[in-house]
């Protein structure tokens, strides 16, 4: 049923079979020298290859690109999961082709299939790579060795989004996890860690339907719950159909609550049903909250409950602003699309997390081929979705999210640099592009160039040298 859905696999997604350091990479151009750090990114790299399997349940492997002084070295990961380990152990896959779905000969006792593949953040001290079915994964910043789970003193259980938000004037860390009670349940749960690592809020509470909740939104004062109809389904499940599938005629539901306000305070706002993986940032103004996703018309990557895939004309994401009336006069909340373009992976300026942004960058894909499988560009637009560049790659390379790092601690939005791995498709191998982040139409101005590939992934951050 699934593999219909995912049968045209682009060419980067297969797994490469090694670990490596590289302590000196030729480096093209320039590299600037403000850039003293790491870019950490994060993606799925089965270490045993299972047929049909969804992407999304591939190893984690983290790929750290150390720039400093205008030089670059590389080091390369596997996350060190209990599900990592047993397979390492045995020489063989235990998980199949779903979510947490063991194989008939894998041991009883093994029941955690994280693979902590999906995003890595650095927050009080601590660099974790997450996955949203678990906790987060603590990692060893300069040998990329793995620590272990993280559960903040045993305040916080079960699983936890790979897209908490940082606040950036507080710096405390809000979060999230769906499937809160037990797998395809409807139970959400949500928290806070603060600045300290300190987990200061932790609670449950009941979404509508259970579905599958990639992201979330945070403002200054508000949090907001995406209930979009990706389903989770145990019935189905246990009758071998897909666990999770697209049901539009559920729609869509936000619930939105104040920071420090209580679940059962939620207010639901409705719309037509729609998908969205990502926020790419919200912010109040007045009684309005105002969030900009990218939002497909139906979900990619998963089926109709009858296995049917989605339709792929309707399987792309735009750029669009929602808008919540906070007054109490609607509980419907607007969609506009502020673009046609097919973008994904959004990044904004950090530092303005939660509040109003003039900035923000997406990869994108080429509409000039006529295949989409691929973003193969970067666009840059303003606070209104306007585009103010936009760069395209050779035909067949692609490109991963790009990532902002500001050229000083005090630099103006949006001033500083974008981060991003490029798939040189006819070398078969990436480069760590670096881009002027408010200039992107002129391309990197400085290549790190690696001997492999890094297979697509999905997020990564930056950490600044202290
Ligand atoms: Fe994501």
């Amino acid at each position: 049923m699934q593999q219909d859905v995912f049968s045209q696999v682009p060419a980067n997604r297969a797994p490469i079979p090694f670990e490596a350091d590289a302590p000196f990479l030729k480096v093209v151009g320039e590299l600037p020298r403000e850039l003293n750090g790491t870019l950490y990114r994060n993606g799925p790299n089965p270490q045993f290859e299972v047929a049909g399997a969804h992407w999304f349940v591939g190893d984690g492997m983290l790929h750290a690109f150390h720039l400093e002084n205008g030089r670059a070295s590389y080091r390369n990961r596997w996350v060190r999961t209990p599900k990592w380990k047993a397979e390492h152990d045995a020489g063989r896959a235990f998980f199949g082709r779903g979510f947490g779905s063991k194989l008939p000969n894998a041991p009883a006792h093994l029941t955690d299939g994280g693979v902590a593949n999906t995003n890595i953040i650095f927050h009080a001290g601590k660099l974790l790579a997450l996955e949203e079915g678990h906790l987060p994964t603590e990692i060893e910043p300069g040998t990329l060795a793995t620590r272990g789970y993280c559960n903040y003193q045993g305040r916080v259980a079960g699983p936890f989004t790979a897209h908490p938000k940082i606040d950036p004037l507080t710096g405390e860390m809000v979060f999230f996890g769906y499937n809160a009670s037990g797998p395809l349940t409807p139970t959400l749960s949500y928290g806070a860690i603060d600045a300290s690592g300190k987990a200061t809020r932790f609670a449950r509470f009941e979404a509508p339907y259970a579905s599958m909740v990639h992201d979330f939104i945070v403002t200054e004062n508000h949090v907001l719950f995406p209930i979009l109809p990706i389903t989770g389904s145990m019935e189905r499940a246990m009758k071998g159909r897909p666990p999770y599938a697209w049901e539009p005629e559920k729609g869509a539901y936000v619930g939105v609550m104040k920071r420090n306000g209580k679940p059962e305070d939620i207010v639901w706002f409705r719309a037509e049903a729609c998908y969205v993986f990502h926020v790419i940032n919200a912010w109040e103004d007045g009684n309005r909250i105002i969030a900009d996703v990218m939002q497909f018309e139906e979900a990619p990557l998963f089926p109709h409950p009858d296995g049917r895939p989605t339709n792929p004309d309707k399987s792309f994401a735009r750029h669009c602003r929602w808008t919540f009336d906070l007054t109490g006069n609607t509980d419907r909340f607007q969609q506009t699309y502020l673009d046609d373009l097919t973008g994904e992976f959004p990044r904004v300026d950090d530092r303005r997390a939660g509040l109003k942004t003039n900035h923000g960058w997406y990869a994108c894909a080429n509409p000039r081929l006529p295949m989409f499988a691929a973003l193969s560009g970067i666009v840059h637009v303003d606070g209104a979705g306007k585009r103010l560049g936009h760069y395209l790659l050779p035909a067949g390379d692609s490109i991963s999210e790009p990532v902002f790092v500001e050229r000083s601690k005090d630099a103006a939005e949006g001033d500083g640099w974008l981060l991003a791995v490029i798939w040189r498709a006819r070398e078969n191998r990436s480069d760590l592009a670096v881009f002027n982040a408010t200039d992107v139409e002129a391309g990197p101005v400085a290549l790190v160039q690696l001997g492999h590939r890094v297979p697509d992934g999905f997020h990564g951050n930056w950490v600044g040298a202290a």
